[in-house]
């Protein structure tokens, strides 16, 4: 097979890895890819989705897999297939899933899936009269995509009110925050659960914790995600049958009913209140870190997963996973998240201890190839992987492995996974 990757993270470059090791697979292309996914497969800089789904007939591309949102509320789904190509993601239809919160909390709301209790509006006295309705702290949620910024948890009434102002004033998220949802403050444990979906049939995967402030402790801003581990002992049987059955299978039969089946990764962000699963949100893509821990668990051809799931087959795959555990450590450049740091070298030591060089890798992000050499130049640069037989071997080995990397200003959190080693 031929399998063209689109987005540069180390979502897509776990993707990449999979499928490099996997038998039916001979040519990967990366769209754009990043400075060390060309090892691994070869980049190609096209953005026009138009002019990429040429290049994929051109090139016989077999299946394309979207990595990020983006393309995907943009159409590249409708686009390939009205070329009469196979790819897995949800159409831009069903993509309004992420794409727009009020879409997603009215969808919830019609199809009696738990979700935290709200009003979405555009009009500032209907939000403060909510505000004045819920106990603190209250939740205010820009509409659209504001590249996970767009949620303030706020302490008062008062600043839940002026950050509702700024946002519908267009102050601060522009056009995306016109609209606005104000939520009820659910007090739990956050848990993803990401289910591969052809429309009809899916399959879940082990479920994954991020980590999305900064700093240890779960202190510091928030950012895309700064390490994660699957799968967690944060869940069990029971909670796993709870959230197929009230969560995963009204999603998909309530996206039927809309005539927008959902096709590709439903990443369903959870907030588990005393054993119960409430839908704090959906993305129509898989999670990153989460996809560069979840990937090296997969026993099955990633390539048979995706493609059986972009033809609406998955009825036919039976999916296995190793019996391990994976935990990924971000390792992220000096600024990250408030502004860019300067290009650095990436050095990475001769990894001699074998435990650590035979259960890790590293999966790249935000790198870039200059004269042969690796720099970090984006936000998140790579993730130390480790898998181990239980969480903290896995752990252990990923943290070996970040003491082998270097570039100037590195930081990283050093507490991965400390919720399931609590436990
Ligand atoms: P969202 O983009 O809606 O997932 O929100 C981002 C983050 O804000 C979530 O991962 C939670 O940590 C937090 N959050 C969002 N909504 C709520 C809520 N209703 N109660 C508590 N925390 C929330
Ligand atoms: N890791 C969270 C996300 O990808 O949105």
């Amino acid at each position: 097979m031929t399998i063209l990757i689109v987005g540069s993270g180390g979502r897509e470059y776990s993707i990449g890895l999979a499928l490099h090791k996997d038998k039916n697979v001979k040519d990967i292309y990366f769209a754009p890819g990043n400075g060390k996914s060309g090892d691994i497969g070869q980049n190609i800089n096209i953005k026009d989705l138009n002019e990429l789904a040429k290049f994929a007939k051109d090139n016989m591309v077999d299946l394309t897999i979207v990595g990020p949102e983006a393309p995907l509320t943009e159409g590249i789904v409708d686009i390939f297939e009205k070329e009469g190509l196979k790819i897995f993601g949800p159409s831009k239809e069903a993509a309004r899933l992420e794409g727009s919160k009020a879409f997603m909390k009215n969808f919830l709301a019609n199809n009696s899936i738990p979700t935290a209790k709200y009003v979405e509006t555009s009009d500032f006295s209907q939000a403060c009269k909510f505000i004045d309705s819920l106990n603190e702290p209250i939740v205010v949620k820009a509409d659209g995509l504001c590249a996970g910024k767009g949620v303030i948890i706020a302490s008062s009434k008062d600043e839940a009110k002026n950050e509702a102002k700024r946002m519908l004033s267009g102050e601060s998220f522009a056009d995306a925050g016109k609209k606005i949802v104000v939520e009820e403050f659910l007090d739990g444990y956050e848990l993803s659960i990401f289910a591969v979906c052809d429309g009809e049939n899916y399959k879940i995967l082990p479920a994954a914790q991020d980590h999305k402030r900064l700093l240890d402790g779960d202190k510091g801003p928030n950012t895309g995600g700064m390490g994660a581990y699957a799968p967690t002992p944060l869940i069990n049987d029971e909670l796993y049958e709870k959230i197929e059955q009230r969560v995963v299978v009204p999603t998909l039969k309530g996206m039927r009913e809309l005539n927008t089946p959902y096709k590709g990764v439903l990443f369903i962000g959870l907030m588990i209140v005393k054993g119960e699963p409430i839908v704090l949100e959906y993305n129509v893509r898989f999670g990153d870190p989460e996809c560069e821990v979840l990937m090296p668990l997969l026993k099955t051809d990633a390539s048979e997963l995706f493609y059986k799931a972009a033809i609406g087959k998955l009825d036919e795959l039976k999916i296995e996973f190793y019996d391990k555990y994976c935990v990924g450590v971000v390792i992220a450049s000096e600024n990250y998240p408030y502004k860019s740091s300067k290009p650095s070298e990436i050095i990475i030591d001769d990894i001699v201890d074998s435990d650590i060089r035979n259960n890790t890798h590293i999966s790249y992000a935000g790198v870039s190839k200059i004269d042969d050499k690796l720099f970090a130049t984006g936000g998140r640069v790579l993730l130390c992987i480790g898998l181990g037989e239980d969480i903290k071997e896995a752990r252990d080995r990923a943290y070996g492995l970040c003491g082998q990397v270097h570039f100037a200003g590195k930081q990283f959190r050093k507490d991965i996974a400390y919720q399931a080693l609590r436990v």
